[in-house]
């Protein structure tokens, strides 16, 4: 089972760490899932153009063929204007209509406006699950205040929303796997 976060900030660490424990606690649960974690700031994706892959360049082909060979996807965000991030967005613009069939696809945001927790949402999982991913129900919104100076989440309550979600997220792809047969 592979499992693959994507980290959607350019600027600070804390997305970039909650998907991190997210990565960690699932290879916990289950010791077979192996795992990546596509940090945006590494890559230059470029701007989708409705172009194919190939007319992209490398790290954009890179970028997308990681993203869909997984199985399990948990897909990060700093909420930006009450809105996930361009280099999220840009990013799944270049997936084709159904890209993430058969995929669990989980969503954690971090944010500074505890008001924005459901920006996941209602922004987020309508374009996954357009992508035909399956979004479990337990998404986990991170507020600044949970992590420490090193962006490390200190608040124990969130770890353990996030080593639920881990959970859910296997659980369902089992049972995509099991219904395959
Ligand atoms: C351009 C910009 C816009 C932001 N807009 C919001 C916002 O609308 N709501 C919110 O909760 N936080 C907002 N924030 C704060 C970030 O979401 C928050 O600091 C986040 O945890 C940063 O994540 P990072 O450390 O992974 O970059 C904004 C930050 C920036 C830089």
């Amino acid at each position: 089972m592979k499992l693959v976060g994507v980290s959607g900030a350019l600027a600070g660490w804390k997305t970039n760490m909650a998907i991190h424990e997210l990565l960690e606690k699932a290879k916990e649960l289950d010791s077979t899932v192996k795992t990546e974690l596509i940090d945006l700031r590494d890559y230059e994706v470029e701007f989708a153009r409705g172009e194919p892959l190939a007319y992209y360049n490398q790290d954009t082909w890179d970028v997308v063929n990681k993203v869909s060979s997984a199985d399990l996807i948990v897909f990060g965000s700093p909420i930006y204007q009450a809105s996930i991030t361009g280099a999220l967005k840009n990013l799944l613009d270049h997936f084709p209509v159904d890209a993430f069939k058969g995929k669990v696809t989980a969503i954690i945001t971090t944010g500074a406006v505890e008001k924005h927790f459901l920006v996941s949402e209602y922004q987020l999982k309508p374009i996954l699950a357009y992508l035909k991913g399956l979004v479990p129900s337990g998404n986990v919104f991170v507020h600044s205040d949970c992590f420490n100076e090193d962006n490390e989440i200190i608040n124990k309550e969130v770890s353990k929303r996030i080593q639920l979600l881990a959970e859910e997220m296997i659980l369902l792809q089992q049972s995509i796997a099991n219904r395959r047969g």
